[in-house]
């Protein structure tokens, strides 16, 4: 039995997906042409109450689209210094954008409106970068899953209003935060200008995102798909798969919850970890005890097939999805020791 808790993009499509995938209606998707993609595109801008959307490869080409669409080379984006769109996706913020960032550090990713006023650049001072755009991340990978409180949301789109900036939402695991707060979809979606979406993590497909904004923002980002190299021809058999996730694995990610809290649980309870951040959705980030390096723990857990993520210094990260069942948690508790 192989136990991969390394992330959830690790899950392989269940049979129903390849056959949705197999009896998928395709056509050429850079000519427009493709059905399957189309309506992908269309059922996720009306579940969140925006235009349109576009399909893209990854989160991190819809996260770039969507800085690249907020700013100007020299603007400045502020967001969280442990969010994907900094520390993760290749200093494309730079590269794609030439953009300047201001960092924040917030309670497990998650910044208030306070911060992010306070790190508003005067317009007037030409010293400065202009500041442009908020981008916030909901869950918060590097924060262990942590969820944003839907009314600190609505006090950043205040600020973001004051002070004419834009607000994108890294939405790569929104779904975990929706099933977990129940918020309606259409009101959550309102603060934000955009959203970027991942069908490729807790929802299990086996590639592919999507921006959702307003018809002007996706228009102009069909351009820079183009550009980025993103345009995909019979992707309709991949936007099968996503439209297979929506419909069928929203709801059981709250089984992914639920395993997570079991692997919290199995963590608090041994000797050898010294702190667990607190679990809200798929993600449990623990941290060791000075007693075992992590490249020890985990070769330890490799021996029983048990992968998981180191995380920084000291830091294990293990995550649940559709590939993990309830008896592999019993393995890993089984296997969840240490002795020097
Ligand atoms: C929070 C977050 N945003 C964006 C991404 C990027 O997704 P992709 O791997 O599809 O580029 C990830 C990937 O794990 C992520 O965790």
């Amino acid at each position: 039995m192989n136990i991969d808790l390394r992330s959830d993009t690790v899950t392989l499509p269940t049979p129903g997906m390849l056959e949705a995938m197999t009896r998928a209606q395709v056509g050429d998707d850079v000519f427009g042409e493709d059905p399957t993609v189309k309506a992908l595109e269309t059922k996720l801008a009306r579940m969140f109450g925006k235009d349109d959307g576009i399909f893209c490869p990854s989160g991190t080409m819809t996260n770039q689209i969507a800085i690249r669409l907020h700013t100007q080379p020299g603007d400045e984006v502020i967001c969280h210094g442990q969010s994907h769109v900094y520390r993760y996706e290749g200093g494309g913020i730079a590269v794609n954008s030439h953009a300047s960032v201001r960092l924040v550090e917030g309670n497990r990713g998650r910044l208030t409106a306070d911060d992010v006023k306070k790190n508003i650049n005067n317009a007037e001072d030409v010293h400065c970068p202009r500041t442009r755009l908020v981008c916030l991340e909901d869950t918060f990978n590097r924060g262990g899953g942590a969820i944003y409180q839907f009314e600190e949301i609505k006090k950043i789109k205040s600020v973001c209003e004051q002070f004419g900036l834009s607000l994108h939402l890294d939405g790569a695991r929104v779904f975990n935060a929706l099933v977990e707060t129940g918020a309606n979809y259409v009101d959550y979606a309102k603060p934000f200008d955009t959203i970027s979406i991942c069908l490729s993590k807790g929802l299990g497909a086996p590639v592919g995102s999507v921006l959702i904004g307003s018809s002007a923002h996706i228009k102009q980002a069909r351009r820079l798909r183009k550009v980025l190299g993103g345009g995909m021809r019979q992707a309709g058999y991949l936007a099968a798969a996503c439209m297979y996730a929506l419909d069928n694995h929203i709801d059981r990610l709250k089984d992914d919850h639920r395993r997570a809290k079991i692997i919290e649980k199995i963590a608090q309870e041994s000797s050898f970890v010294d702190e667990v951040f607190p679990v809200e959705t798929n993600i449990v980030i623990f941290r060791l005890n000075p007693s075992v390096t992590t490249s020890a723990f985990l070769s330890h857990l490799k021996q029983s097939n048990i992968l998981a993520m180191p995380f920084g210094p000291s830091l294990i990260r293990m995550v649940t999805h559709l590939g993990i069942t309830d008896d592999m948690l019993d393995v890993l508790k089984k296997n969840f020791r240490w002795q020097n």
